[in-house]
């Protein structure tokens, strides 16, 4: 949420908002094509296309390669292409299920990987809304001024905790990485309004069953195969496509916008089918809706900023913005945005 509306009064004079004025991607090369999952699950190219919109992946593979090599590979691409010294980074945030290991934070190794020796930085885990929730919560340190240079990272090596004997589950997930840098601004860009919801009554149907403190790792475990992520997909489909329609209804309806005066809509990619419902519900059409489902998969935390990555030339200033996101928790959210700055 951003302010209550009686603060907003208050503080209208000397608002600050927060902008993002660099993203940058990154994904590992090799590429699980559904031809390659056809050979090991009982699946094929044209189920998982017409189900998913998902023709291929990315995978990282390699020995002690964990999310944080892609996340730090986004950011210091991020940093390079912004001319933003690593020294200055107030506080790096990293979105992630898959952090390197439990702790520390998959944000404190990307911090040392890049040399932002003067930052804080710590994870945060809403599963595939992570990035919304993410970029909130950095968001509201440049509004209240305390800091000037914060990098939002959503990372995920989903091939981790992917079970590739399930034909349910494996079809859909990838590995990726995507960082924005947020700065402050007084003019009307930047983040507009937010609003993030969670509702833990959904954990039984997206959930990674052991390998937590509630059971932690035993030969028990490992030979149930409850280190994996577990997903009942239709339930959460349901779930997806109202809760991500509603939010992002609510939030355009408050802030007066009309489908019309949408410029993009930024969508979780977890399938094609709900994202062709919520824009659908949104009055959104084809050509607006920013769309690499087809050639990444679902990547959890990497989806949003991946996209904003590879649709950047595309982007105006002054643009409209709404980011959309449903995953496990359940968490879901969305996010207006008016985009801060031209094509460079
Ligand atoms: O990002 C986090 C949030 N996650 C999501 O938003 C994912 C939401 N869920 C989904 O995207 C979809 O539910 C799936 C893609 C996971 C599944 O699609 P569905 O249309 O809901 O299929 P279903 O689970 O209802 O299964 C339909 C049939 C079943 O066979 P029967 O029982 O009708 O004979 C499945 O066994 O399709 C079968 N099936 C497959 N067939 C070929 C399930 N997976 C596969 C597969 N290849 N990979």
């Amino acid at each position: 949420m951003l302010l209550h509306p009686n603060l907003e009064e208050t503080h209208t004079m000397e608002q600050i908002r927060a902008m993002i004025t660099g993203i940058q991607g990154y994904v590992p090369e090799y590429r699980l094509t559904n031809q390659e999952l056809e050979t090991l699950v009982d699946t094929n190219d044209e189920w998982i296309l017409s189900r998913t919109g998902i023709k291929e992946r990315r995978i990282l593979k390699g020995e002690n390669q964990g999310t944080s090599v892609m996340g730090a590979e986004a950011v210091k691409g991020l940093l390079q292409k912004t001319g933003t010294n690593p020294l200055d980074i107030d506080l790096i945030i990293c979105a992630t299920v898959t952090p390197d290991m439990p702790f520390p934070a998959t944000a404190n190794i990307i911090s040392d990987l890049v040399g932002s020796k003067n930052s804080f930085s710590f994870d945060l885990g809403a599963a595939c809304s992570g990035f919304l929730f993410a970029l909130q919560m950095g968001a509201q340190f440049i509004q209240t001024g305390t800091h000037k240079k914060v990098v939002v990272v959503g990372a995920d090596k989903m091939s981790s905790i992917v079970d590739y004997q399930d034909r349910t589950t494996c079809i859909l997930f990838g590995d990726g990485a995507g960082a924005v840098l947020l700065e402050p601004t007084q003019e009307e860009f930047g983040i507009m309004d937010a609003i993030l919801k969670s509702d833990g009554a959904g954990a039984p149907y997206l959930h990674m069953k052991a390998g937590g403190s509630r059971k932690p790792a035993s030969p028990e475990t490992i030979a149930a195969r409850e280190h994996f992520a577990y997903q009942e997909g239709s339930t959460v489909f349901k779930f997806a496509v109202t809760n991500m329609a509603d939010v992002s209804a609510e939030v355009m309806e408050r802030n007066g916008l009309k489908g019309d005066d949408i410029a993009w809509l930024v969508p979780h990619q977890a399938n094609k089918r709900i994202i062709d419902a919520t824009a659908n519900r949104m009055g959104v059409g084809p050509d607006k809706v920013m769309m690499n489902i087809e050639r990444y998969g679902n990547t959890t935390a990497a989806t949003i900023p991946l996209c904003l990555w590879e649709y950047e030339n595309q982007l105006k200033k002054g643009d409209n913005l709404i980011l959309a996101a449903f995953g496990g928790g359940f968490t879901w959210g969305s996010i207006y945005l008016k985009w801060a700055y031209d094509p460079k």
